[in-house]
């Protein structure tokens, strides 16, 4: 441990699972917003904090440096952002300097801007590497080269990474930190929060205990640039971002809701007053309303009773029958009801909207013997991100044979509490008055589900199979009797024998 590294244990192992209950009491600190500690430090650079550049105060020795652009198709290659994306980085000023993170190779005209606008002839004491995807760290070969007294604080699983991504030699500078360890900086004492998977293995949070900030890496975070905003609070974040951040969190981090219930736990111990994600606004007000977004999408239970249909057709027969399901549900007063062609939507979207809604209505056509292609591959999505705990009901069409509705149960049947509100419903080609009748009779029994009893059964049903194995190099933890003897840990890949039951 280096010499400036402590250790404290405040963090307690909370049990996964408490976290909701416990972080309303939790998490009622006041705003911060822009309002200084009396006794907090000043510095008088060369340079002045606010208004230069993109510099936002987050408090009064908090700065935000982080930058937005707009001109990334696909974030991660993969995810639409027609809104942009935001690539947060902080800057603690106190009688050391500390800078949480960096950004994206395509923002560091902006961010050192930014870093030097607030440092101004300060060095920058530390660099810490919350996170090591490089949308945050493409800075770092820069920042040491730009800063030699800056030492980096990461963990041992980031500074194999960061060996891995560039050439960056930090031997002679590296802190390497891990559960609890603390670092003084005068006012402020920094505690490090490991938190793998969330997004990656190497993943730390760092708690600020003189500001309440947390730290947290991606998550919390949303895509969207800032416009120049900063706070949660300074935007429509309920009916503008909201989307983006279930679409950033489900697709990012969804598929490791048990890791994130972990640090929801841990969270629900301390005093919070910031959420200061790596993307997306900060957090000041009404911490609670988004840890309970979190809790919810991290749990896979449905944010809301809500009927989401997604239907593939090629002629429009399918079409009219997801239609005519939408129809019969909004007649019988079923109001939360969206419709997605799944051709036309990106799956994104749509995995965004299967955490939201706890009914999915799936209308497919029979292509090649199979499921409409991009039907196949958002089930395929469905179930690499682990969704569970929905009702669905199935539809199928086909000229000749259909098999749709068979394969696209194959499919939901491997997703933990899968149910089904009704039986499927087939017809050929296009619906007849025959069909018609059976559709309705399927939004009827969609309609007469929507209130929680599915639910309540499926929490029975986890509850009676509590047994556990936790993989010994990852933590990540298989539920099951048994440990299958060919069983590979989807996290690290390790085999059976790496694995211990949980007592
Ligand atoms: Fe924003 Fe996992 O990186």
């Amino acid at each position: 441990m280096a010499a400036e590294i402590g250790r404290r244990s405040f963090i307690k192992a909370a049990a996964a699972g408490a976290a909701g209950a416990a972080m309303a009491g939790i998490l009622s600190g006041s705003a911060l917003g822009e309002e200084a500690p009396e006794d907090a430090p000043s510095f008088d650079g060369k340079k002045k904090f606010a208004g230069v550049g993109c510099v936002r105060n987050v408090t009064n020795d908090i700065y935000y440096v982080g930058a937005s652009e707009k001109r990334t198709e696909l974030f991660e290659n993969v995810y639409p952002i027609p809104r942009g994306v935001a690539y947060n980085s902080y800057l603690l000023v106190d009688d050391k300097t500390v800078l949480f993170d960096t950004v994206d190779r395509s923002v560091t005209g902006q961010f050192f801007e930014n870093v030097l606008s607030v440092l101004g002839d300060r060095p920058l004491d530390y660099l810490v590497v919350n996170h090591m995807e490089p949308d945050h760290s493409s800075a770092i070969t820069e920042v040491l080269v730009r800063y030699p007294e800056a030492k980096v604080v990461l963990t041992a699983p980031a500074a194999a990474i960061l060996n891995q991504f560039f050439s960056c030699d930090i031997s002679g500078r590296a802190i390497i930190v891990t559960e609890g360890d603390t670092l003084n900086t005068g006012l402020h004492t920094l505690t490090f929060v490991l938190a793998p998977m969330v997004h990656w293995p190497e993943v730390m949070m760092t708690y600020d205990d003189y500001s309440g900030a947390l730290f947290s890496a991606d998550a919390f975070g949303s895509f969207g640039a800032l416009n120049g905003n900063l706070f949660a609070d300074e935007v429509p974040f309920e009916t503008e971002w909201l989307p983006d951040a279930r679409r950033y969190y489900t697709n990012i981090v969804g598929k490791y809701g048990k890791y994130v219930q972990d640090v929801l736990a841990k969270a629900a111990t301390v005093d919070i007053r910031l959420l200061c994600p790596t993307h997306g606004p900060v957090w000041r007000n009404n911490l609670g309303w988004i840890l309970d977004k979190y809790d919810k999408w991290s749990s896979y239970t449905p944010e809301e009773q809500a009927v989401m249909i997604v239907y593939g057709s090629v002629y429009g027969g399918t079409e009219s029958a997801a239609n005519m399901v939408a129809a019969a549900l909004s007649r019988a007063g079923v109001a939360n009801v969206s419709v997605y062609d799944v051709s036309k939507t990106h799956v994104s979207e749509l995995i965004g909207e299967a955490f939201r809604c706890s009914h999915i209505v799936l209308a497919s056509i029979t292509y090649n013997n199979g499921i409409f292609t991009p039907m196949k591959n958002f089930l395929l999505d469905l179930e690499a991100h682990n969704l569970k705990n929905r009702t669905f009901a199935l539809i199928e069409n086909g000229s000749w044979s259909p098999v749709a509705a068979r394969l696209m149960a194959e499919i939901l049947d491997r997703l933990e509490g899968t149910r089904y509100a009704a039986d499927p419903v087939t017809f050929l080609s296009s619906p007849d008055n025959v069909t018609a009748i059976d559709l309705v009779g399927l939004a009827d029994a969609v309609g007469a589900s929507l209130g929680g009893t599915v639910l309540q059964e499926t929490e029975a049903e986890q509850a009676s199979s509590s047994v556990k194995w936790r993989c010994t190099v990852c933590g990540y933890e298989y539920e099951g009797e048994e440990l299958p003897a060919d069983y590979v840990c989807p996290i690290c890949g390790v085999g059976p024998d790496k694995f211990e039951k949980v007592e």
